[in-house]
């Protein structure tokens, strides 16, 4: 049977991370997989993360299954750290939440719930997005449509482009937007710009679908859930995906949601029925572990202000690392304006090179970065910037 299957090219991203590993080079340096590295290139266990395990390992005296929708206190966390404590939608009841296997689990169970109640539904996602979107969207059945967003020439979110293609749009067509830190280009919508897309979005009874994957390394908790919570509170229908593999540094223990808002309790009753019916079709249960550490630190004080402090630390130092790259950069070579780059946020910027000139970085520099030109801003540090900058202003 499986004669019939062909080879397939590795993936965009992790596809990149293995020819890094494969690399002997002690200079190389991983510019590619959404990642966050320290000044010594290392990926630590965040120490709010460690505090919780460690009490965790002490008082857990079974393995038994939790429940289909996962851990009940993470859920209600995590939709307190991303609406906010005192937002309307949770007060009148209106959200229901399901743990997922990571960020994409969650996407997953979206795309299931989508096409389940409006079979056919298509999404409609920006130009670019994240490089998984894609491929994990349509292998769950959704149509996929391209709307304007990142102009590539300016460096800046073509808005009008934005608008004019959702003006177009027919009610109940559901939208992916990024919630902070856009996943490839770390260009945000400023709070007008999503001013203006909730009013946009009500007048035309469009659905917002937020992947919000790295609330906290943008501007800080509250300014980065300004878009989710607006939304949230101005629409009747919104589904937000959140992931803690950044935030919270639990990659590999795979943590995420999917919080479905509904036009009142009952609705979301019979969406959280559905929800946890989806993901009892696809993984049966979301693992434990991860999301058992993210409610122990988001419900402990002690351990909720050591995590803000961490997550807080991360962000500035991406902050810092975007202008460390600019100065670096126009030291080097002063025809081409990076500038961009120290305004936009998260974990990723495009630098705007070529194939061509993104391969010889590879092969001559040992410097790897995504095909498309995006940078992991985080795996820059004090001691490689210069060789960066070195590197990118010889292929230019
Ligand atoms: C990324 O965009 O690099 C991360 O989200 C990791 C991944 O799974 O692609």
């Amino acid at each position: 049977m499986f004669e019939t299957l062909e080879e397939l090219p590795q993936d965009a991203i992790l596809g990149i991370m293995t020819l890094f590993r494969e690399d002997q080079d002690p200079g190389k340096i991983d510019l590619s997989v959404g990642v966050y590295q320290d000044e010594d290139g290392n990926t630590p266990i965040l120490d709010s993360v460690r505090r919780a395990e460690q009490q965790i390992i002490a008082s857990q005296n079974t393995k038994s299954y939790v429940a289909i929708a996962g851990n009940a206190g993470f859920n209600a966390q995590m939709e307190t750290l991303m609406f906010g404590a005192d937002h309307p939608a949770l007060r009148d009841g209106r959200v229901s939440t399901v743990q997922s296997p990571g960020g994409s689990g969650g996407l997953c169970v979206a795309a299931h719930l989508f096409l389940r109640a409006k079979p056919g539904a298509r999404v409609w996602i920006s130009d670019p997005s994240w490089p998984n979107h894609s491929p994990l969207l349509k292998l769950a059945g959704l149509t996929l449509e391209q709307y304007p967003y990142y102009d590539r020439e300016k460096h800046r979110i073509d808005f009008d482009a934005m608008l004019a293609t959702f003006e177009k749009l027919d009610s109940g067509e559901i939208v992916l937007l990024h919630g902070c830190c856009h996943n490839p280009s770390g260009a945000d919508l400023s709070r007008d710009q999503w001013d203006a897309l909730a009013e946009l979005f009500e007048r035309r009874g469009l659905i917002p679908f937020i992947d919000f994957a790295y609330l906290g390394l943008g501007d800080g908790i509250d300014e980065d859930a300004y878009g989710v919570r607006l939304m949230a509170e101005r629409l009747p229908e919104v589904v937000v995906v959140s992931s803690c593999s950044k935030n919270f540094g639990l990659y590999r223990e795979r943590v995420g949601s999917v919080s479905i808002v509904s036009t009142g309790k009952t609705a979301a009753k019979i969406a959280l029925s559905n929800a946890s019916n989806v993901a009892r079709g696809i993984y049966s249960m979301p693992p434990d572990h991860g999301a058992a550490i993210v409610a122990e630190i988001l419900s402990n004080e002690k351990l909720r202000t050591l995590w803000h402090g961490e997550v807080g630390a991360m962000r500035n130092r991406l902050n810092l690392l975007r202008q460390l790259l600019v100065d670096k950069l126009a030291e080097r070579h002063q025809e081409r304006d990076f500038s961009f780059i120290a305004r936009e946020r998260g974990m990723f910027s495009f630098l705007g090179i070529s194939r061509e000139q993104i391969v010889r970085l590879r092969e001559e520099f040992h410097v790897y970065m995504v095909e498309s030109s995006r940078i992991n801003i985080a795996g820059v540090n004090q001691s490689n910037a210069d060789t960066i900058a070195d590197a990118i202003v010889a292929v230019l």
